[in-house]
Order: C-alpha cells, then structure tokens, then sequence
C-alpha cells in the first residue's frame, strides 16, 4: 500500500475536517478545570461533534488489529499518560496537565488534532515539557516540503527534545490520514535527516510528537489502550494534520482557538 495522494477537492475536504476537528478543541477549553473528570469531557465533545457539528466522532469504537474497540469518543491523557487515555471517573486537579486527541469524519475524511491544557497552574518543569513539545511539533511542521525526507521531520524534533534533556517516544507516530484514520505513511517522530520517504505535494499526514521528561519507554495498561511512562515521569504530546503543497506546507487542522505557531 503506498501514499495515497489528495487533489484540489479531496484537500478542501481535509480542510473542513481538519477545522472541525480544532474547533472541538476550543468548545472543549473552558471546561477544563479542576473537578471535571475526563468522562464529562468525552461526553461533552461527544454531544458537540454528533449533534452540533454533524461530525462522526472517529477514536469511538476504532479497532485496529490486535485492540479492542476504544470505548469512547476522545482521548484523555493525563501527567504521566502519553496516549490513548480512555476517559472515564478521574477528576482532574490543579496542577494536571491533560492532553485531548480529537479526530473527526467529515464528508469521508478525518482531521486530527490534539492540545495540551492545564488544570489550574502547572509546575514549572510541566510548562517546560509542554513548551518545548510545542516547539518540537513545529520544528518537525516546518521541515515540510516538496523534495524533503520524513527522516528530516524526526530528526528536527528528536534532537529540540534530547537537547532538553527531555525524550521521545518511539513506539507510537505521525500517520497518513484522509479517507482512513491511519494510512501510510508512517511519520516518526526520531530518524535522521536525509533518509526516509521523499515527501510530494498532496501528501496529508500527522505530526504528533509525544515527549517524555524521563526515559522514553512506555507501557500499556490493562485497558488496553492508555499508554503511560515506564518511569511515571510527565509527558506531553500536540498534534496537527498537515498537507504538502508545491510551497511548502499548510497546517489543516487550524481555529479560532489554534495555539500560534512560535
Ligand atoms: N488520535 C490518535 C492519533 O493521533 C489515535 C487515537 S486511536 C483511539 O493517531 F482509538 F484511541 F482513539
Ligand atoms: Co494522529
Ligand atoms: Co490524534
């Protein structure tokens, strides 16, 4: 299965869905404040995608080979969570910091996207991982274009996060997206310049680094799906879904609400 090239039309597609799929994003901000559990927030979002924008929430019951289907419409990640958390009864408090992954179909296609948010005040070593994971996506974002390498994009943000003592997490990657929520190609988020698929106008994919203030290995929990530290250190993650043009790159998953690029 190679790259599955999008056109004029299906990228104006790419683009309601990836606006869409943001603006869930800045509905959902003001509700994140300490006393909330991360359930209230997938029913939030869920009632906001199904019946406000007509969108079809794409994590509820997504079941790739080898997992269960995940039981609800977004993903919380929490502290020392770095992916696929499964909202549920946990109440949040100040000082968390919380990832929320929205993916939305629209028209056929998906946008993608995730935030960091903070429950009340961080720490100062949380605002720093959030910070330069920030920083670590767009450093990868900008490395695209025509005739680059996806080893180019890995290798921009792995040595922003090593050289903050931070690391990345390598079990987990930016993907193809557009009809399907997960088609090649694989983006990784570690690599070196110069290798890799060459990148071509058309193209759509995620950047979505997930950085880790301790060592990066990870383990599942017996959900089946949440993803946490090995070592509970904190971790951060922010996604966009992007397009290549002839130019360069243009960010798809873009709002009102959308964090400028720094
Ligand atoms: N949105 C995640 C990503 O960025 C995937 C979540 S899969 C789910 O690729 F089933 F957990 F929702
Ligand atoms: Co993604
Ligand atoms: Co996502």
């Amino acid at each position: 299965m190679a790259v599955v090239l999008k056109g004029p039309e299906e990228l104006q597609r790419m683009r309601i869905a990836g606006r869409l799929a943001s603006e869930v994003l800045d509905f959902i901000a003001p509700h994140v404040r300490p006393g909330v559990t991360t359930g209230k927030l997938n029913d939030l979002c869920h009632e906001y995608m199904v019946q406000v924008q007509g969108t079809v929430p794409a994590p509820l019951n997504y079941a790739p080979p080898g997992y269960r289907p995940f039981p609800k419409s977004i993903c919380t990640s929490v502290n020392h969570q770095v992916c696929h958390g499964v909202p549920g009864e946990r109440v949040l408090k100040t000082g968390d910091i919380l990832n929320i992954d929205i993916t939305v179909i629209k028209d056929g296609f998906h946008g993608d996207c995730s935030r960091m948010f903070y429950v009340g005040e961080p720490s100062i070593q949380a605002k720093r991982l959030v910070e330069v994971t920030f920083e670590c996506m767009w450093l990868g974002i900008r490395q695209v274009r025509p005739g680059a390498r996806l080893g180019d994009v890995g290798a921009a943000i792995q040595a922003h996060a090593e050289k903050h003592g931070f690391s990345v997490v390598r079990e987990f990657c930016g993907h193809g997206i557009g009809r399907k929520f997960h088609e090649e190609p694989q983006v990784l988020h570690y690599g070196k310049p110069g290798v890799g698929v060459v990148l071509e106008p058309g193209m759509t994919f995620t950047i979505e680094p997930m950085i880790n203030a301790g060592k990066a290995g990870i383990r599942e929990l017996a959900d089946g799906w949440t993803i946490v530290t090995k070592d509970h250190s904190l971790s951060a993650q922010w996604e966009h879904t992007v397009a290549v043009t002839e130019a360069g790159f243009e960010v798809l998953t873009r709002s009102n609400g959308t964090v400028a690029a720094p």
